[in-house]
């Protein structure tokens, strides 16, 4: 047997290389013996080809008997076409085969504890314990090839727009930037702490302060925060940063790069400029920041219409302040028992409405647990505005603003899914733009930002800094694509008098500003380009382009729901030694 492993992958193979005698490695996926004659089909990472052992070749035989599945094969054999009767139009190596001449053991595997194939139902906690076994499914290569491409046609495009990549410190400073930071522990100066950045942000932005004018970088990002669908404790995001531009500028060059990549990766046309819209707007009639535009139940302002009804639900919303806002499901009442409708009622609360009024449009007879309450005039032009005609079902919430808009919101989602609309293979991307800069954390009694506290205000609302601090208006924007936040940025704030005002806002002392970001402040002394940019999610954009709603599917090792990594078992203690090293005391949990 030659000395190296292969010539050619398996999945390669064609009807053109009948005839060829070729060298293969791989993964025996499957072993069946048919006496006198055995099929192995072998895998590598391009795909499967069937291998034929037979008796007349007695040694290969003998050695195909061992073969159990999983095991790592080294084979030289010819390429045949197989028997009409055989071919198998599943695979596309199903026409040909591969007739052994010679083949050896690499080594042997114990019965896998999954199946290595896609429908595999193993439950994911032994699927990730056996992560190495899993990845080895057609699904998961094809999504690490996917992921890969992806990262190639982003690097090449932002190569050809005279982008640097710039590799940024995973041991930084601890900084407030939304998330809790990962510490890690100093060994040189006990006592303290580096923390693992929640975002190259700063780094990138002093970048453009030491003049790279343009940079990116694939960066791994650590937020400690509580995990769901779409999020990881660690993730990775398509990172840059501009000098010299606007809004405009970072908005053109990103929309390109993500159609690009849809195109190439998903053979999708993305049309461009995308759509903008206002977080205002969003809100108003989407009752979300990122809005699923792929179908309308589009959020309705009643609150005019109702503001003095006899109704006090809807009224007394209006008068302090809230307001009441309908959707109009066209054409549901088909669809929608009662009892799904109080399934939509208990699915509200879980958002904080308090409850959820209907409306059951019919031509001679309405149902509505509400009609009774309303006048003819309210009715006539609540229909009117929700141009409502017989078989629609319309949904009202009265409360403030934020619970309204928040249920709604997630409402219109709900119907989606209840009344199945058919949204695949539809991609609506947009911007949201102009969101508010602060947002004000009752719970906390104070201001947070919106963004990160480096977000410059739009221009017209500087004035509201030091009066109306929730007036105040981000020059950000967001990229969404059927309800998901792909990726944000915005322009930055390259003024140390104004980055000043808005950590005031924030509730810093100069002093504890200056503690904090220092080093930013006094970086901004020393001649700052107007600068902004932007991080796209790589591992949201992956499941996008694969098709998955589990951000784990996508990443090579992830975490599970408690931070853990389920095949090297980490987090894990630490040794005393190193604990003492670290001048570290744990306490017994
Ligand atoms: P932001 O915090 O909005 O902005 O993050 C940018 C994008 O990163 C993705 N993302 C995540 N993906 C997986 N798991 C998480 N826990 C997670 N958190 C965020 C999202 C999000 O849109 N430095 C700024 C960007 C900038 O202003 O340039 C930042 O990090 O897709
Ligand atoms: P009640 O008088 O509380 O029984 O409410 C009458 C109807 O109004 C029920 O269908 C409730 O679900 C609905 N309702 C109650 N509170 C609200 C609210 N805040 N917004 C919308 N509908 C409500």
């Amino acid at each position: 047997m030659n000395t190296y492993y292969r010539n050619t992958m398996c999945g390669e193979l064609t009807a053109n290389d009948v005839g060829q005698v070729v060298e293969l490695a791989g993964w025996a996926d499957n072993r069946r013996n048919l006496g006198g004659v055995l099929f192995i089909d072998l895998r590598d990472r391009s795909g499967k080809i069937q291998l034929v052992v037979n008796e007349e070749r007695p040694e290969a035989f003998e050695i195909a008997e061992k073969v159990r599945n999983e095991y790592v094969l080294s084979v030289k054999g010819k390429v045949v076409l197989r028997s009409p009767e055989n071919v198998n139009k599943n695979i596309p190596t199903g026409e040909i085969e591969v007739e052994i001449i010679e083949l050896k053991i690499l080594d042997s595997s114990e019965t896998p504890p999954i199946y290595i194939e896609d429908n595999d139902q193993t439950n994911e906690a032994v699927r990730l314990k056996y992560r190495y076994l899993d990845l080895r499914k057609p699904k998961y290569q094809k999504i690490l090839r996917t992921r890969h491409q992806t990262a190639a046609i982003a690097r090449n495009f932002l190569n050809e727009k005279g982008f640097l990549e710039v590799e940024t410190p995973m041991l930084a400073k601890p900084t407030p930037e939304g998330a809790r930071d990962f510490l890690v522990p100093s060994r040189v100066q006990k006592g303290k702490f580096f923390g693992l950045p929640q975002s190259p942000q700063l780094y990138k932005q002093i970048l453009m302060i030491s003049g790279v004018d343009r940079y990116y970088q694939i960066a791994k990002c650590f937020r400690d925060e509580d995990l769901r669908q779409d999020r990881q404790p660690e993730f990775t995001q398509i990172d840059m940063e501009m000098s010299f531009i606007d809004k405009d500028d970072i908005i053109t060059i990103n929309e390109d790069m993500i159609a690009k990549i849809m195109k190439e990766v998903k053979g999708v046309e993305v049309q461009t400029p995308m759509m903008r819209m206002t977080y205002q707007e969003a809100m108003d009639q989407y009752g979300s920041d990122k809005p699923d535009t792929r179908f309308g139940l589009r959020l309705i302002d009643l609150s005019e219409i109702v503001e003095n009804s006899e109704f006090k639900v809807f009224s007394g919303a209006v008068k302090k302040g809230g307001s009441v806002r309908a959707i109009n499901a066209k054409g549901a009442q088909d669809k929608l028992s009662k009892k799904g409708i109080k399934g939509l009622e208990n699915f509200a609360k879980i958002y904080k409405a308090k409850g959820l009024a209907w409306i059951d449009v019919s031509e001679d007879e309405m149902k509505s647990p509400i009609l009774k309450f309303i006048s003819e005039e309210e009715k006539a032009a609540i229909f009117e505005k929700t141009d409502a005609q017989p078989g629609d079902l319309i949904f009202i919430i009265a409360d403030t603003n934020e619970i309204v808009c928040n249920a709604l919101g997630q409402l219109r989602l709900e119907l989606a899914r209840k009344l199945e609309y058919d949204l695949k293979d539809q991609y609506n991307f947009l911007w949201v733009t102009d969101f508010p800069l602060l947002e004000y954390d009752a719970e906390a009694g104070r201001y947070t930002a919106k963004h990160h506290p480096f977000t410059m205000p739009l221009e017209e609302d500087l004035q509201y800094l030091e009066t109306d601090l929730l007036k105040v208006r981000a020059d950000a924007y967001d990229m969404v694509v059927n309800g998901v936040e792909l990726g944000g940025g915005s322009i930055r704030i390259h003024n140390q008098n104004i980055q000043e005002k808005v950590f005031k806002a924030l509730g810093f002392t100069q002093e504890s500003a200056w503690e904090q970001f220092g080093f930013l402040l006094e970086a901004l002394k020393y001649g700052t380009p107007p600068h902004g940019g932007l991080a796209f999610g790589l591992d949201r954009l992956v499941m996008l382009l694969t098709d998955n709603d589990n951000i784990r599917d996508v990443i090579a090792f992830p975490k599970t729901q408690n931070h853990g990594c389920l095949m090297m078992d980490a987090p894990a203690s630490a040794s005393l030694d190193q604990l003492i090293d670290l001048g570290i005391s744990v306490d017994e949990l």
